[in-house]
């Protein structure tokens, strides 16, 4: 199959439109005008619903780049909290108080398991006031006034008697916030614990751990834990954040990404079965992202797998969302060494999904269901869908997902494979793959895109060319580029936003074909990101959603159940002869609603006639929700989160055919109910 985008793309919304004027056009930034000599028209056929709209249209991707998993969703504050990142001592400062002198050593003889081989020793010849060791956290730890911590270690007397470790909670000038002590005697590794809370905000804080008098002490998984987690889960995920999330109302959870599933090499591909089961037992491992970037290098990123298969799991669970873990197939990230695992060596990566389907699936009284079970989850995560590879390309990959398919599909049909399309939505390798997955009778067909904002534009009619049967597609990563991909300039401004929404309009419209979609990728610290845009920035206290998270959000929280043909007559275009106006409609069973989302990408209000042809019993009003602002630039910030957010009126519509002006760079959805 040749998806042949550019061709057929017309069918709907601009059967009947001719130029009419060269309003702004959001590609270019020309701005000529002349007035409108027909009117634009919108056209919706409520009596005659297509296509389902697939419950799982609008997900999330979550991958652990830009410090999205530690130092971001996954809230301990302490940086190599088990002292295994490659420098061991990294995030760690010798601190000294009133002339102590002592050794931090990192050893590796006896150490708390086999998955974590070091361990530091913090030994004081000279008391003073107290030797030891401060953590930088991530960008600082940030701290709430009153917040409630759980300072725990993993602790033993190597000799000599019992110690004192003062445990404090300090501000960048050395103020503290909050402190306790703690007492260590026996020689078995032993878990200490307390509460700890802090008397100011702070969102740079650091903890400074103190051997009081003389002695020594082994310690490891050093931790401050926050105890406000998302539903209060052990272990669990910073709260604002899965916030935003949860107000996407995501239909599925992509994870763990990504390039991350790669590795730029195989010995650093992602391993669920090293992810899950006590904390200190997940096997640490370097961050791809660590130095993918040499222009943003980031030699502090490792995976803790603290937030591992589980927590994902149980996140998808907490958020409604289907979970869709994505497998390495025995190739690693063909963008740096592309390495393969020979084909009959495949065994073992087969099995490995295998594997998990039991884990998230199997009762517990099966070996893996039971360690999900160990885990605190008896009961089975229902997941259903899997892919087999995350942005793979080649012949390589389809004898690699022909293996798995064979294997999973004769074991476990019920589970629906994604497959990968490549990194571009139309180059060589999408179009060698497409056609052989295609063949093969893949279920998921994943196509990733990272372009202009014309790109997306010009492509909102891509899959009204498509073939209406064989593999579904999943726009599984996306995202315009304000300047181009991995650019350090790009800005998740309006610009991109409604270009995104454009094209999301011809996804809705082509529901048959598209069945998932997520922008990629998820988040990113503002101190921490190697790639933007992102769809949610944050620092160590607060976050915000972009212009595209709003797109998202509107599109989710206005799903629909089936789609309604729509047409735009008389759209204004671009130079390049394609539209900049767009629309798509679904219907709410439930509700009887017609949910019409329009798109104006012009730089001028468009008004327009609107019909909702076989509607008889339309209320009289409506509710609007307007995304726009002054600027195409404009974006959201710390400072300004919601610059550029969603608006909500209600408009007088008075029956099935009104009149509405849509304001100039705005996604507008309009809710018309069609029942008394
Ligand atoms: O989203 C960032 C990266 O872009 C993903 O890790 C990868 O799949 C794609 O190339």
């Amino acid at each position: 199959m040749n998806p042949t985008p550019f061709s057929l793309r017309c069918q709907f919304a601009c059967t009947v439109g001719m130029v009419l004027a060269l309003l702004g056009d959001l590609a270019t930034g020309v701005a000529a005008e002349a007035a409108p000599t027909t009117p634009v028209t919108v056209s919706v056929q409520t009596d005659q619903p297509g296509a389902e709209v697939s419950p799982l249209m609008w997900g999330i991707f979550f991958e652990d780049i830009n410090y999205n998993g530690d130092g971001g969703l996954y809230p301990e504050r302490v940086k190599n909290r088990s002292f295994e990142f490659t420098e061991p001592l990294m995030g760690w400062q010798q601190i000294s108080r009133g002339g102590a002198v002592g050794t931090l050593s990192v050893l590796d003889h006896d150490p708390l398991n086999a998955n974590n081989p070091h361990y530091l020793r913090l030994a004081v010849g000279k008391a003073g006031d107290g030797f030891g060791l401060s953590n930088d956290g991530f960008f600082g730890m940030g701290v709430e006034k009153g917040a409630r911590f759980t300072f725990s270690v993993e602790a033993r007397v190597p000799q000599g008697g019992p110690v004192n470790l003062a445990v404090d909670l300090v501000s960048p000038s050395g103020q503290r916030l909050a402190g306790d002590t703690v007492h260590v005697s026996g020689g078995e590794w032993t878990r200490y614990a307390k509460t700890l809370r802090a008397n100011t905000t702070e969102p740079k804080a650091r903890l400074n751990v103190y051997l009081v008098g003389t002695g020594a002490v082994d310690l490891d998984m050093v931790s401050l834990f926050p105890a406000n987690t998302w539903k209060h889960h052990a272990n669990g995920l910073r709260p604002d954040l899965v916030q935003l999330l949860a107000d996407l109302k995501p239909g599925f959870m992509r994870f763990p990404g990504g390039c991350i599933v790669e590795g730029r090499d195989l010995d650093k591909r992602y391993q669920w079965k090293t992810t899950i089961g006590p904390l200190a037992e997940r096997k640490l491992i370097i961050n791809r992202w660590n130095d993918e970037f040499k222009h943003r290098p980031a030699p502090d990123y490792f995976q803790s797998f603290g937030l591992g298969f589980f927590e994902y799991f149980q996140l998808c669970e907490d958020l409604g969302a289907e979970p869709l873990p994505i497998l390495n197939c025995g190739m690693a990230c063909q963008f740096n060494t592309g390495e393969l695992v020979p084909l009959d060596q495949l065994d073992p990566f087969i099995q490995d999904a295998l594997d998990l389907i039991e884990f998230a699936n199997g009762p517990a009284s099966s070996p893996w269901g039971a360690r999900r079970a160990a885990m605190g989850h008896p009961q089975p995560f229902g997941m259903k869908l899997l892919g087999v590879g995350n942005e793979q390309w080649g012949p390589q990959y389809l004898e690699r997902y022909a293996a798995f398919a064979k294997a999973l599909k004769t074991k476990h049909p019920e589970i629906r494979l994604v497959s990968s399309a490549g990194p571009s939505p139309a180059d060589e390798r999408f179009n060698f793959l497409w056609p052989k997955l295609r063949e093969l009778k893949a279920d998921i067909v994943d196509e990733h895109c990272y372009d202009r904002p014309a790109w997306f534009l010009d492509n909102a009619f891509r899959y009204d060319a498509y073939p209406r049967t064989g593999p579904k597609v999943f726009m599984g990563e996306y995202a315009a580029q304000s300047d181009k991909t991995v650019s350090v300039l790009n800005r998740n401004n309006l610009e991109c936003a409604l270009a995104e929404a454009a094209y999301l309009t011809g996804l809705e419209r082509n529901a048959d074909v598209v069945t998932m979609s997520s922008y990629a990728p998820l988040m990113g610290h503002e101190e921490g990101w190697q790639w933007r845009p992102n769809l949610i920035w944050f620092d160590n206290l607060h976050a915000y959603g972009t212009p595209s998270y709003y797109v998202q959000q509107l599109f989710s929280r206005n799903r629909g159940d089936v789609v309604l043909p729509t047409r735009v007559a008389n759209a204004p275009k671009a130079a390049n002869d394609q539209p900049r106006f767009y629309a798509s409609s679904v219907r709410d069973q439930k509700t009887e609603e017609v949910i019409l989302k329009v798109v104006n990408a012009t730089e001028q209000a468009v008004e327009a006639d609107l019909n909702l042809a076989g509607a008889h019993k339309v209320k009289s009003t409506a509710q609007t929700t307007v995304l726009t602002s002054a600027q195409l630039a404009d974006e959201n910030s710390l400072a300004e989160p919601r610059k550029v957010s969603p608006v909500n009126t209600r408009i007088k519509v008075g029956g099935a055919s009104f009149h509405h002006t849509f304001p100039a760079r705005s996604l507008t959805v309009l809710r018309v109910a069609t029942s008394e």
